[in-house]
């Protein structure tokens, strides 16, 4: 047999072992560590191995259960960062994509594979009340935010030819996800120009501030490029007045995008939260956030895809489309930043028609239930505190029992006793400077036992490393 080959029966074999390990791993999520029990040294010497020279054939596939042992898993209680908890049916998407192995470049690359991202990105559109946008899927909320940005400034500051000609800001609030600092910096514009506008007390941006900073910068000459809303801050859910954000870019006509890889998508769920949303220029979401799917599944959403192509066209005679067809002549690298792109659109496409779109929606509602309920319990321990509305999911917290020049140290060293502990994983925030507790619910498997744990487990580990400490 030529090398590389496999016969469908060694296929069969390899697949059925894959699915029954998975299968397992499912089940037993339930029961599994919140973070495994590992170190940087251990799996170092698990998995840093010569290259192999000759094939290992099935004893490769022996090892995935080590690399199981040495994951983060899925299970109920992970509420760290921003980050769904996996769908099953949208895994098996990915999986039959990699199979297909298409190349979505352009609708003669992949005609199946470019039809379904344009119908997934019209659904996502039309759920979000954004009728009439259209998009393309990305790696995550990150490459979502960086095209978004270059869309930007080709419309209101061209420089794909020349360069950048004059000085051009952006606008965000403090708050904003650092994926923006740094698409700032790769398009040349200069972190020095991202305007880091102050926050109201529910961390939400000051419009009176973002008007005034504006101003102030087109009279000493600058350009106003983008002005960038939240819908759903990284640190605390905050979702920016949408509304008053866009007039004011209207009014200084800069390009709207806003932000929404962590919350836009909850809002299939409590629309009235993210009134506003369909006055963006673009839109950032993330469905490996808030619908459950598995990473690598980022969107941008913009109204006009003209601006996307007057930033990203740029074709080779290599990749010239030959054809006159509306369909048929459709190039997604002509609004993209990517060329080879991966059939991220298959395991959407499952996953929203397996599930239907009422079962995503009472998933999303019932994680902002459960953060409600979490805030509740926090707010009836009398050893803690909230440190932030809690808008969508995100419950931000921490331990109060010690005088308050201990409690950032105090609650860090809570946070990794949390983790060691293994029951629950959460993460953390700063809030005008206090060290926060942070629990961030999107997680289609978490119940109201499972996030009580939260409060059971910070209480256990405040009381370990207090005992340890006097
Ligand atoms: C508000 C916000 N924007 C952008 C991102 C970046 O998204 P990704 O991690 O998919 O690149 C995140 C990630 O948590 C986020 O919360």
């Amino acid at each position: 047999m030529a090398p590389l080959q496999l016969s469908p029966e060694e296929f069969h074999t390899l697949a059925q072992r894959v699915t029954d390990l998975s299968t397992r791993y499912l089940a037993d999520l339930e029961t599994m560590r919140a973070y495994p029990k590992t170190s940087g040294r251990e799996v170092a010497d698990l998995f840093d191995r010569p290259l192999p020279q000759t094939g290992e054939g099935e004893r490769a596939f022996a090892d995935l259960e080590q690399v199981i042992a040495h994951c983060r898993p899925n299970v109920p209680r992970f509420y760290a960062y921003v980050l769904g908890a996996g769908d099953p049916v949208a895994a098996l998407g990915d999986y039959f994509a990699s199979i297909l192995n298409q190349n979505v470049t352009a609708w003669r690359s992949s005609p199946a594979a470019v039809a379904i991202e344009r119908s997934v990105i019209n659904w996502l559109a039309q759920a979000l009340g954004c009728n009439g946008f259209t998009g393309t899927l990305t790696a995550g909320g990150s490459a979502a935010n960086l095209m978004a940005l270059a869309i930007a400034r080709e419309a209101k500051l061209p420089a794909n030819e020349h360069g950048v000609q004059r000085k051009g800001t952006i606008y965000a609030s403090t708050e904003i996800h650092m994926s923006i600092g740094k698409a700032v910096a790769m398009l040349g514009i200069g972190r020095d120009n991202l305007r880091l506008v102050p926050v109201n007390s529910d961390h939400t941006i000051n419009i009176t501030n973002l008007d005034r900073m504006i101003s102030d910068d087109v009279r000493a000459g600058y350009t106003p490029i983008a002005v960038l809303a939240s819908a759903g801050t990284v640190n605390t859910g905050a979702i920016d007045d949408l509304q008053q954000v866009a007039a004011i870019a209207r009014k200084h006509n800069a390009w709207f995008h806003i932000d929404g890889a962590y919350g836009a998508l909850a809002a299939i769920a409590v629309p009235k939260k993210f009134a506003g949303l369909d006055l963006a220029d673009s839109l950032s979401l993330d469905p490996h956030k808030w619908l459950y799917q598995p990473v690598d599944c980022g969107c941008l959403l913009y109204r006009d895809p003209g601006h996307a192509r007057k930033a990203f066209a740029y074709t080779g005679d290599y990749t010239k489309v030959l054809n006159e067809d509306p369909l048929e002549s459709f190039a997604f690298f002509e609004e993209s930043m990517e060329l080879s792109r991966r059939f991220r659109a298959m395991k959407l496409w499952l996953s929203l028609r397996y599930h239907g779109m009422d079962s995503f929606r009472e998933a999303i509602t019932n994680d902002l239930t459960l953060a409600q309920h979490l805030a509740k319990r926090i707010n009836g321990e009398p050893g803690l505190e909230l440190l932030a509305p809690v808008t969508l999911s995100a419950v931000c917290f921490r331990y109060t029992q010690a005088p308050p020049e201990r409690l950032n140290q105090l609650n860090a060293a809570i946070l990794k006793r949390i983790i060691q502990r293994g029951r629950v994983f959460i993460s953390n925030a700063t809030l005008e400077g206090k060290f926060a507790l942070r629990a961030c619910i999107v997680n289609q498997r978490a119940t109201q036992a499972d996030v009580e744990e939260v409060v059971t487990e910070t209480l256990a580990a405040a009381r370990k490393v207090c005992n340890e400490s006097s």
